[in-house]
């Protein structure tokens, strides 16, 4: 299949809208990452996604809507108010799982009963959500396991021939996932950090859980929130290892070994190997922002088969960017 590469302009968003009502799969811009969006009401346009992505079909989808009132019907009656009371983030890098309504398909909640809502605050894709008039299902539009993209570059490297559209709205402002929040129990559970904190829901809600495989690997046959968490993620081809401690002893680990470093501004000047720097230490955002590209230039690069990463402080958006990265290095982390 060829792989129509459309912008953001007005003709070209109606265009990406007629090939989603269609049935067909189109790759578009939030403001976290890139997504692989579909008609979610339309089971096989939702399969042809997990097609594309080489995804498990028991990991379940996010689904696009405009507002908490396009949400209502796909959620149980009454809960739209959990949505509602977390208007202070929405539109934007959050995502919801809530009880849902039995019209939404099963291949789109991977068998589950539950439904992960979230409400983009990027233009072209809430101009596409308009435009098309339907929920759209979208995960991170890399290959399964793969970093998620952040341009539509990105994109082309893992989707080219295998979806019917690309849209391109420039670079991700975020550049990692939105923040995954349960509100199917009794407090809270964060199942997965990004750009909209703990810190922030915390400010809101109170008390809020943090599941046990945001920080650790899952043991054998743990049962999990999110089945999201069981498969490998985020990992780049190259072996990634990463190093938390200062930026003298980082360098010092860096230069006496074949490797490329993802590492802050800090670093620079002690570093004898390639490098990627994704921010200074405390700019978490910067950190977010480049992450994945970071990950994808260094892999592409090929200078060394080994990808040492400094680890950002696990709090605010740093929370986020130290998750992505354990992932990406299967665990692997060296306290220097
Ligand atoms: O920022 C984002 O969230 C991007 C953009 C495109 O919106 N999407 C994204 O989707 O990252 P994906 O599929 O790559 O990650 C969704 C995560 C997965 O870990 C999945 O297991 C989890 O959300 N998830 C989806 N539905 C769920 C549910 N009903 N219960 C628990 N976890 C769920
Ligand atoms: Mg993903």
């Amino acid at each position: 299949m060829q792989t129509l590469r459309l912008s953001n302009i007005s003709t070209d968003i109606r265009r990406a809208a007629s090939l989603l009502r269609a049935g067909e799969v189109v790759a578009i811009p939030t403001e976290t990452v890139y997504g692989l969006a579909a008609n979610a009401l339309d089971e096989v346009a939702v399969a042809k996604i997990f097609a594309a992505k080489g995804r498990p079909a028991d990991n379940p989808l996010i689904v696009h809507v405009l507002s908490p009132e396009d949400a209502t019907p796909l959620i149980r009656p009454g809960v739209v108010d959990k949505l509602t009371a977390l208007s202070a983030f929405i539109p934007g890098p959050l995502t919801v799982i809530l009880p849902k309504d039995n019209k939404v398909p099963s291949i789109v909640s991977g068998g589950l009963d539950t439904i992960a809502i979230r409400i983009p605050a990027h233009s072209v894709a809430r101009a596409l959500l308009h435009e098309t008039g339907i929920p759209l299902a979208a995960p991170s539009a890399n290959r399964s396991g793969s970093p998620s993209p952040t341009c539509m570059r990105h994109v082309l490297d893992d989707m080219d021939g295998r979806i019917a559209a690309v849209l391109d709205g420039g670079e991700c402002a975020v550049g990692v996932e939105s923040t995954v929040l349960s509100l199917c129990g009794e407090v809270p559970e964060l199942l997965r950090p990004g750009a909209v904190t703990l810190e922030q829901l915390r400010e809101v809600l109170g008390e809020v859980h943090v599941a046990q495989a945001v920080l650790s690997p899952l043991r054998e046959g743990q049962a999990v929130t999110s089945p999201g968490m069981k498969y490998k993620h985020y990992a780049p081809k190259t072996r990634v290892v990463l190093l938390r401690g200062g930026s003298e002893a980082f360098a010092a680990w860096c230069n006496t070994r074949d490797c490329m470093a993802l590492c802050f501004a800090e670093d620079a000047q002690y570093l004898r190997v390639p490098c990627f720097c994704y921010g200074s230490s405390g700019d978490y955002d910067s950190q977010a922002r480049l992450l994945f590209d970071g990950l994808r230039t260094l892999d592409e690069s090929g200078f060394a088969p080994l990808i040492a990463a400094h680890a950002p402080d696990v709090i605010g958006v740093g929370l986020a960017v130290y998750n992505r990265l354990l992932r990406a290095a299967g665990f692997e982390l060296v306290e220097l």
